[in-house]
């Protein structure tokens, strides 16, 4: 049998990379593509390009030879950094999509993956801490987050275009705050479990770390493990709408925090700035749809995921000299 080959788009990043590994280790054939090489671990994919996929001539470049795309690369980040940079958001993941779908469709791909996010969701549905989960038809009538949102939406739309007018075998996931080891976790565009890990890591035991809002805002949470499993078999499926990818735990930041202090065996304070951006006050994912389509739903529960992912983050701190010298003493 001739081997697939693939292009992951985006795999200098956190869920591309790991995307690249699992599906190397599945005999795929794969191809690589980012800005910048992975920033923490060596990419093993059978070849990687640095290429900025805004341009034309470099998607077409991306997707030369073939058979599959799963389309990651995105200019995003955390709620920080998507609710002040909406303009370059769109304008950049605008332009890698539009021209990543016309040049697998041009290349003649048989598959595209288009990686959508639960942002598409409207905002009037999550204004509650006790959300309703998000059923895949919510998303309409439309009132996305906006800038990143909005983007994914109108792209949503067109790989169904893309998929109708000229064949295109479109798949379309939607990511629920998928966190794990490797991802940012620091510099602006790292997300709450990261981002809190980091703080928890940082903290001196008995200590305070500064929590955004008040901590009632609720979210599910899915680990980077189950995140690419069902990434590679909604691809294997022939389900062509819109599918969340999620768990359906709900929890609080407040819950998220005491969470990785049990981890880190550390008794912490908390601040609350309510100035800093919290985005929706709830959202979680309704798997229904998920588990009749793939057959199969995220197993890993979010103390084993969370603890990985502290310990990963501990030992990049640790690594770069950054940890507190007590507890680094206390480890030695
Ligand atoms: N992580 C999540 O919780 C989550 C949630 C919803 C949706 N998503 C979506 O999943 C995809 C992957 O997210 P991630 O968490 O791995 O993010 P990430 O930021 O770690 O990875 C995205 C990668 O795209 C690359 N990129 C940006 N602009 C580029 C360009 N012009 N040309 C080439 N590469 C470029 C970046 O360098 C980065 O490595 C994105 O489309 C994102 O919107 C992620």
């Amino acid at each position: 049998m001739t081997q697939v080959r693939v292009l992951v788009t985006g795999a200098g990043g956190f869920i591309g990379h790991h995307l690249t590994s699992y599906l190397v280790e599945r005999g795929y054939w794969v191809r690589g593509v980012d800005l910048k090489q992975p920033e923490y671990a060596a990419t093993n994919a059978h070849e990687f390009l640095q290429l900025d996929l805004r341009r034309w001539e470099n998607t077409l470049r991306a997707t030369e030879g073939i058979d599959e795309v799963y389309n990651l690369a995105a200019n995003m980040g955390g709620i920080g950094f998507i609710e002040s940079h909406k303009a370059e958001i769109m304008h950049d993941s605008a332009l890698i999509n539009l021209h990543m779908l016309e040049a697998a469709r041009a290349n003649g791909a048989a598959r595209f993956l288009f990686s959508s996010s639960a942002c598409v969701y409207p905002g009037y549905l999550q204004d509650s801490p006790d959300v309703t989960p998000l059923k895949e038809e919510d998303a309409y009538p439309a009132d996305a987050e906006d800038g990143y949102g909005w983007e994914k939406l109108f792209m949503e739309r067109q790989c169904r275009h893309y998929r109708e007018d000229y064949g295109l075998q479109t798949r379309i996931v939607r990511f629920h705050n998928v966190y794990g080891e490797l991802g940012t976790y620091d510099g602006g565009r790292e997300k709450s479990p990261a981002a809190i890990c980091r703080k928890v890591a940082l903290a001196e035991p008995g200590g305070t770390i500064e929590i955004w809002g008040d901590g009632q805002q609720t979210r599910s949470y899915c680990y980077i493990a189950d995140c690419v499993e069902g990434i590679h078999r909604l691809m294997r499926s022939d389900y062509v709408d819109p599918l969340n990818l999620g768990t359906d735990r709900l929890v609080t930041i407040n819950e998220l925090v005491d969470i990785v202090a049990k981890i880190a065996g550390k008794q912490l304070h908390r601040t609350h700035d309510l100035s800093k951006p919290q985005g929706v006050r709830g959202r979680n994912s309704d798997n229904t749809r998920l588990r009749e389509v793939l057959k199969w739903e995220p197993a890993t529960s979010l103390e084993k995921g969370l603890s990985r992912t502290y310990r990963w983050i501990e030992g990049e701190l640790q690594k770069a000299g950054r940890l507190p010298q007590l507890v680094t003493a206390g480890r030695a």
